[in-house]
C-alpha cells in the first residue's frame, strides 16, 4: 500500500469513527467548513532569539473540542520581517492533539536579538490573522522599554475597551498579571452574559476561554506584541488559597481536580512557556524574562502555594487568627527562597515582580486601629517582610513591583517594614485597575479619602478601569495611569489619569 492510499484509508476512516478517541490518526491537509482560527494568535514569553506562539484550532468554539473532529490536525507556522511575508526566516509544522484542546505552542528560535517579526499559521486552506512580536534586546543592552500593564477581565461586567487602547500604544510586551477569566456564572444586570454556571471541569475553563478569546479587541491586545501572563485566583476559584477553595465546599482532593481542569485550561489559552507538569494539579508558572540588561522580570504565583488566609479573605481588623505566625507565606517557602536568591545573584539594572496582589498594606480604618486585606501581601506580614528585606539589601530603590487584582489604582512607596514608618523606602508600587471588573467603576473608594492620613506610602489612588504603559530607562522608570469613563457601553476615550516617575538607585516616587 503505498503512502497516499494510506492517508485516503486514514481520511475515510477518519468520517467513520469521528466520535471515538483515536490518538494516533493525523489529518495533514485539512478541509475547513468554518474558519479554525476563531480566537485568534498570541505571542509570549519573548527571549533574545525567540518566543512561543500561540493558537487554537477551533472551528465551532462553543461545541465540544471547538468542533473539531477528533484526529490530530497539521499546523503550519511562519514568522516573516515584513507583513506581507514576502521574507520568511523560520517555518514549521505543529501537530494540534486533542488531550490539549488543539492549542499550539510554537517555540520559535534562531531569531535576531531586539527585531520584530510578523508571524501567522496556516491549517489546510485556512490562514490565521496575522500577529506581531518582537525578541528582547541582546544580554548587556540597555535598550529601552515601553511595557503595557493589564489585568481583571471581567467578560460580564464591561467592555474591553481598555484593551483597545492598550493595543494601540506601541508598547514592546504587554503582562497580564491575573484574573484574565472569571469562573462563576451569568449574574443579572450583567453588561454581558457567560453561558453557564459556575464552571470546575475542563470543558467548560476551555469554553469560557474561548468565550473571552472571541473579543475583538483583547484579539487586537495580544495581536500587537508578546505577552508575559501570570494568573490569579479566578482563573481557577475566587480568592482560593493553595486546595482550600473559596466556600470550602470542595475538599483538598475536589479542589486539585479543580485545579487541573483550570491550570491545563489556562496553559492551553496562553502563549507561555511553561513546561507541562506530570499533574496538571501541580503547573509550575514562576519564571523570568530579561528584558537585555535593562530589566528582569519575575512572574510570581502568588495562590498555589500560599497558607490560607488567615481570619477569612476580606478586609479586618488585626492582629487576628494566625496573621503574626512567622511560619506563613504567600508565595509558599520555596519560591520564596527563589526570589530572595535570584533577587541577589541578578545583575538587572531593574527587578520588576510581575504578580497578582498588593504587596503593600493599607489600612482602610482611619484612626489607631489598623483594618487590612488579608487576601494580600498584607495578610502575610512576615513572608512580605523577608522579600522586602532582601529587596532592601540587593535591589534597594531599583525594585518595582507590578500589581493587579483590587480593580483600582494605586501608587505605593514601598518601605522595607510597614510596622514602622521610619524604615526607608527600597521599592516602588505600581497597582494598575482593571480592564473591565467592576463595571464603570467610581473616582475612589469611599474609605480613602478619611484614611489617607494613616497610610503616608500610599501616594494616589482611583477606581476607574484602565492599564498601565510603563517606559523604562537606565536612569528612570516612568508608568502612565491610562483610564476609561466608562466600560457598559461602547466607545469610552482613553486619557492619562496620572503620571509617576522612579529615579533608579533612589528612594521615593514623584508625580510628573
Ligand atoms: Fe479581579
Amino acid at each position: 500500500m503505498d503512502r497516499r492510499h494510506f492517508l485516503t484509508d486514514l481520511s475515510r476512516l477518519a468520517i467513520l469513527c469521528a466520535a471515538a478517541p483515536s490518538d494516533w490518526r493525523l489529518i495533514t491537509r485539512p478541509r475547513w467548513v468554518d474558519d479554525p482560527f476563531t480566537l485568534g494568535v498570541a505571542s509570549g514569553d519573548p527571549t533574545a532569539t525567540g518566543a512561543v506562539l500561540w493558537t487554537r484550532l477551533a472551528p465551532r468554539p462553543y461545541e465540544v473540542d471547538g468542533g473539531m473532529p477528533g484526529p490530530r490536525t497539521a499546523v503550519d507556522w511562519e514568522v516573516a520581517d515584513d507583513e506581507a511575508f514576502t521574507s520568511i526566516v523560520r517555518r514549521g509544522r505543529y501537530i494540534a492533539a486533542p488531550e490539549l484542546g488543539y492549542s499550539v505552542h510554537v517555540d520559535v528560535e534562531g531569531l535576531a536579538a531586539d527585531r520584530w517579526y510578523f508571524y501567522r499559521f496556516r491549517s489546510g486552506e485556512a490562514v490565521s490573522p496575522v500577529g506581531r512580536v518582537r525578541t528582547t534586546p541582546p544580554d548587556g543592552a540597555q535598550t529601552p522599554l515601553r511595557l503595557g500593564v493589564a489585568s481583571c477581565q471581567n467578560y460580564e461586567q464591561g467592555l474591553f475597551t481598555a484593551l483597545d487602547h492598550l493595543a494601540r500604544e506601541r508598547c514592546d510586551l504587554v503582562t497580564h498579571l491575573g484574573d484574565y477569566i472569571y469562573e462563576y456564572g451569568a449574574r443579572e444586570n450583567a453588561v454581558r452574559q457567560h453561558r453557564t454556571v459556575e464552571i470546575r471541569t475542563l470543558e467548560h475553563y476551555r469554553e469560557r476561554y474561548a468565550q473571552y478569546k472571541l473579543d475583538p479587541a483583547l484579539q487586537a491586545a495580544h495581536r500587537m506584541c508578546p505577552w508575559l501572563v501570570t494568573w490569579d485566583d479566578h482563573e481557577v476559584d475566587n480568592n482560593y488559597a493553595n486546595d482550600v477553595g473559596e466556600n470550602l465546599m470542595e475538599s483538598a482532593d475536589q479542589m486539585r481536580i479543580r485545579r487541573a481542569a483550570a491550570y491545563q485550561a489556562w496553559w492551553e489559552h496562553q502563549p507561555v512557556r511553561v513546561p507541562r507538569a506530570r499533574s496538571w494539579a501541580d503547573l509550575d508558572i514562576r519564571r523570568t524574562t530579561n528584558w537585555g540588561a535593562l530589566a528582569r522580570f519575575w512572574m510570581l504565583d502568588t495562590r498555589q502555594y500560599r497558607d490560607d488566609q488567615t481570619c477569612g479573605d476580606g478586609s479586618k481588623v488585626v492582629p487576628c487568627g494566625d496573621w503574626d505566625n512567622p511560619a506563613r507565606s504567600i508565595l509558599g517557602m520555596q519560591q520564596e527562597e527563589w526570589l530572595i536568591d535570584g533577587l541577589g545573584a541578578s545583575a538587572s539594572r531593574w527587578q520588576v515582580l510581575g504578580q497578582q496582589i498588593p504587596v503593600s498594606p493599607y489600612d482602610d480604618l482611619a484612626g489607631p486601629e489598623r483594618r487590612l486585606y488579608m487576601d494580600g501581601w498584607a495578610g502575610y506580614p512576615h513572608g512580605r517582610d523577608r522579600v522586602l528585606k532582601a529587596v532592601a539589601e540587593r535591589s534597594a530603590n531599583r525594585t518595582v513591583v507590578l500589581t493587579g487584582d483590587v480593580h483600582s489604582n494605586w501608587v505605593h512607596e514601598v518601605h522595607a517594614g510597614f510596622d514602622r514608618p521610619d524604615r526607608p523606602v527600597v521599592a516602588a508600587e505600581f497597582v494598575g485597575t482593571s480592564i473591565a471588573s467592576g463595571g464603570d467603576g467610581e473616582d475612589q473608594w469611599r474609605q480613602v479619602p478619611e484614611s489617607m492620613r494613616d497610610n503616608p506610602h500610599t501616594k494616589w489612588h482611583t477606581a476607574r478601569r484602565g492599564y498601565m504603559v510603563c517606559d523604562v530607562t537606565d536612569a528612570s522608570w516612568t508608568t502612565t495611569y491610562r483610564e476609561v469613563p466608562f466600560v457598559t457601553r461602547p466607545d469610552a476615550p482613553v486619557t492619562t489619569a496620572s503620571v509617576w516617575r522612579v529615579e533608579h538607585g533612589r528612594p521615593g516616587i514623584t508625580k510628573g
